[in-house]
């Protein structure tokens, strides 16, 4: 492979090319950092005789380009797609089926995203079938002429169960399905899904890529031509686009993503192994030990089996615990999102999971006494001991309220 659809040459490493594709220096100032590009519109020198590549800037931006150039690169992909949230990249796709398609999803999607499956697709004549399951089953759940889309996350959210992308791409394709991978919890550094048959993966850049929890964004990386066509037509026609402000910081972000998910993974793993030999603790997710369940299909799929930032556990004490556990930390805050540079827990049955019935959340593993975390690129060692103390008081506090357990 040489160069490729997006400018840049694909023999070069990860960290090469988040820093350099897409990012050209400015042909006529020199400048090394393109500047952000505000206008709304560009001058024609005749009707339909734009000067240069651009016209009006939802269609097309030069700031949005260069960060769909980098995404596109990082994720072996020809073209990406840039879209003002997560949500919007999902409604859009979602947006270019046509009404009586079916999709299959794995139950354990962002609860945005199964809002949206639910609530607005099922609006417009498209359904969607949930499988807890989906290599095992979906063969069986498969329409003929109906099904068109395949829709994995992978880890799981909150609880970190993995889904052989290959084995279910395997399947999809000899029924001439589509397979969308949100690869949002990974990050391109740590997994790229069209390595493994995916067609579409998608990502709230929101998380890993921008990294800095001060940017609302999404994004889609496809090889296909007749998706680019598809889909860029829908980016321009429903309009969900990012400001180019938003762009720049994205892939201002995105340049020092394989440093910040080294970093998160490594913390990640200290924390994890720090859990596990807790007494105050029940079990640990997190994909990069080897006592994970689908540790094979981790070693399989992410680069040298890493694990990446996010992690969850069950606390001795029930929710109380759970809730004092993340009011006791002092580097993890207390909030929802993930994937920044700082380190956040949360408690999902009480926040991000509170909306699913208490039924069907803990037959997906959600207990009350579940903690979610997100590991920043923080030192090792200090959120080691912020977690350790936490428990402590977070237990002893809980067992003079509860009494013991
Ligand atoms: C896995 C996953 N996909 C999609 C989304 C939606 O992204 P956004 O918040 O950028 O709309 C989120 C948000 O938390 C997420 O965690």
């Amino acid at each position: 492979m040489g160069s490729t659809e997006n400018g840049y040459s694909s023999e070069r490493r990860f960290g090469t090319l988040a820093v350099h594709a897409g990012a050209p220096h400015d042909p006529t100032t020199g400048a090394v950092i393109a500047p952000i590009s505000l206008s709304t519109t560009f001058a024609q020198t005749s009707v339909g005789s734009p000067v240069g590549l651009y016209e009006y800037t939802r269609s097309a931006n030069p700031n949005r380009d260069n960060f769909e150039q980098a995404v596109a690169a990082l994720e072996h992909a020809k073209y990406a797609l840039a879209f003002s949230s997560g949500s919007a990249t999902t409604a859009t796709i979602l947006q270019s089926l046509a009404a009586g398609s079916h999709v299959v999803s794995v139950s354990d999607v962002y609860g945005g995203t199964h809002r949206y499956f639910t609530k607005v697709a099922a609006a417009h004549g498209v359904h969607v079938t949930f499988s807890p399951c989906i290599e095992l089953h979906v063969e069986d759940l498969i329409r003929p002429n109906d099904t068109k889309l395949i829709w994995i996350e992978t880890p799981s959210n909150p609880t970190l169960g993995l889904v052989d992308i290959q084995a279910v791409a395997e399947i999809a394709h000899r029924h001439g399905i589509l397979v969308v991978v949100d690869n949002t919890f990974m990050s391109p550094y740590v997994q790229n899904p069209l390595d493994h048959g995916a067609d579409i993966v998608v990502h709230s850049v929101t998380k890993y890529i921008n990294g800095h929890s001060d940017v609302l964004m999404g994004v889609a990386a496809f090889s296909s031509e007749s998706l680019k066509e598809r889909l860029t037509f829908l980016q321009n026609a429903i309009g969900a686009v990012p400001s180019p402000f938003d762009c720049w910081l994205a892939h201002r972000g995105l340049k020092t993503l394989h440093l910040r998910a080294r970093e998160a993974t490594k913390n990640a793993t200290t924390v994890a192994q720090t859990l596990e030999s807790s007494p105050h603790v029940i079990s640990v997710n997190y994909p990069g030990v080897d006592s994970h369940p689908h540790r094979a299909i981790a070693v399989k799929q992410h680069r040298d089996g890493m694990g990446g930032g996010m992690l969850s556990f069950r606390i001795k004490g029930g929710q109380n615990a759970a809730h004092l556990f993340c009011k006791y930390t002092k580097i993890f805050t207390l909030a929802e999102s993930l994937g920044g540079v700082e380190s956040l827990c949360e408690v999902p049955s009480s926040m991000t999971h509170a909306g699913i019935p208490k039924d069907q959340r803990e037959a997906a593993g959600v207990f009350d006494d579940l903690v979610r975390m997100s590991c920043g690129v923080e030192d090792a060692e200090d959120l080691k001991a912020d977690v350790l103390k936490a428990l402590d008081l977070a237990v002893a506090a809980s067992k003079a309220t509860n009494g013991s357990f």
